[in-house]
């Protein structure tokens, strides 16, 4: 650590190749009884070199935006490879995906439907598309990160989606290929995916009977991990829970994992800039990073663990573990036990591989930070700092 933050500087994004392959393999073992594809949510971490690894383990992608899809394909993923969703995709990104002929386009609305029908029939293409469903299932996470209740804006209600299906397949510019869902992230508790696999079963065996042959269901991402660092939520347990239902259905499963496979496998380095001890206040310690490279413990009141790299001996003192932004919610951890910290220490704040990176900003006129990776007995960097020209690049 100390060579390479020597020569990359902090703040600094660490990721482990290992840890990636690992949580990666324990996804596709606890699938191994049936058929399925482990389609990678590219919005945990679409940084390239990461989705180059995923593409070498045999993953998909899951991408939710234009710039996703291109990055899938500077990784190398075929359309063939690609899922689609989103809501409010523009007519662009619609017409991207069905020239480039992606694995399905999972559609939010009936009128998305009709748009992406006008848009593969002026192609003379048929666009290969699954219909996302909102079941009305408490997911039991933090409300930010729930998308399968009636109010959150994904999907079509359940009630609609039989229909809807069979009116798709009179579409002459589609082909429903499969049945959507994800319910939300951070679930740690199985029980809401394996009732959302019962409601996509149970769709997709209707609407066949009415004629509609499907060729998936995608199940979403979501399983979470513990972020205290206690027992993870099991892939095994997940496995169990949802394939008695797919089994009935005998569709191939998709599903689209995020922070499980990448969360762990990154921690975010950051020095000591400053500390401060006045009676009557709490004990400060001033990070040279903050919200702008891990912005989740301000959103969503996310706890990640903090560490010293190098711990120095001596009696524990409890901090407030903070950022240099100009924003009182700028504050990685609250309350945290730590040994004696100085100033030019390394802290590393641990989990945050998922939803990282990916949410940082430029906020106070910040450079985006480093990304390192550590493989197979070396290190490299992934994605430069940016430079002060960088940040200038596209005014006036
Ligand atoms: N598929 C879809 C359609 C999704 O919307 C998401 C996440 C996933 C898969 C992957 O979910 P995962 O396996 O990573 O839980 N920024 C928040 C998380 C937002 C998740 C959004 N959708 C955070 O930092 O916790």
């Amino acid at each position: 650590m100390a060579d390479i933050v020597r020569e990359v500087g902090t703040p600094l994004y660490l990721y482990s190749g290992p840890l990636v392959r690992s949580a990666c393999a324990r996804l596709e073992r606890a699938f191994d009884s049936y058929p399925h594809t482990l389609h990678f949510a590219m919005k945990a971490n679409s940084t390239l070199a990461i989705l180059r690894l995923l593409r070498g383990l045999g993953a998909g992608a899951d991408a939710n935006s234009g710039g996703e899809i291109e990055a899938a394909l500077r990784a190398g993923f075929e359309p063939s490879q690609i899922v689609f969703t989103g809501v409010g995709k523009t007519r662009d990104e619609l017409d991207r995906a069905v020239a480039l002929g992606v694995k399905a386009i999972n559609i939010e609305s009936d009128g998305e439907a009709d748009r992406i029908d006008a848009l593969a029939r002026a192609r003379g293409v048929k666009a290969r598309v699954a219909l996302r469903v909102n079941p009305d299932i408490d997911p039991n996470t933090h409300a930010h990160m729930s998308t399968g209740l009636r109010f959150n804006k994904f999907g079509v209600p359940i009630e609609f989606a039989a229909p809807l299906l069979r009116e798709l397949a009179r579409k002459p510019g589609l082909d429903p290929v499969g049945i959507h869902v994800h319910l939300g992230s951070q679930m740690l508790d199985v029980a809401p995916l394996a009732r959302a696999a019962r409601v996509l079963a149970d769709l997709a065996c209707e609407v066949r009977d009415a004629g509609v042959g499907l060729e998936h269901l995608d199940l979403g991402g979501g399983l979470g991990i513990a972020y205290d660092g206690t027992a993870h939520a099991d892939p095994a347990a997940y496995a169990a829970a949802v394939l008695p239902a797919v089994r009935e259905s005998g569709l191939h499963l998709l599903i689209e994992p995020g922070r499980f496979i990448v969360a762990p496998a990154g921690i975010l380095v950051g020095r000591v800039a400053d500390t401060k001890a006045y009676s009557g206040s709490p004990r400060f310690i001033v990070l040279d990073t903050g919200m702008t490279e891990l912005i989740r413990p301000m959103l969503y009141e996310a706890f990640h663990r903090i560490v010293a790299v190098t711990p120095t001996e001596g009696p524990e003192e409890r901090y407030e573990v903070v950022g240099p932004l100009c924003e009182t919610s700028d504050t990685l951890g609250h309350d945290r036990p730590l040994g004696p910290v100085a100033v030019d220490d390394l802290i590393a704040v641990l989990d945050a591989g998922a939803y990282g990176f990916v949410m940082a900003s430029n906020y106070n006129r910040r450079r985006m930070p480093a990304e390192v990776m550590v493989d197979e007995g070396g290190w490299r960097i992934i994605r430069r700092r940016q430079t002060y020209d960088d940040l200038f690049r596209n005014e006036e």
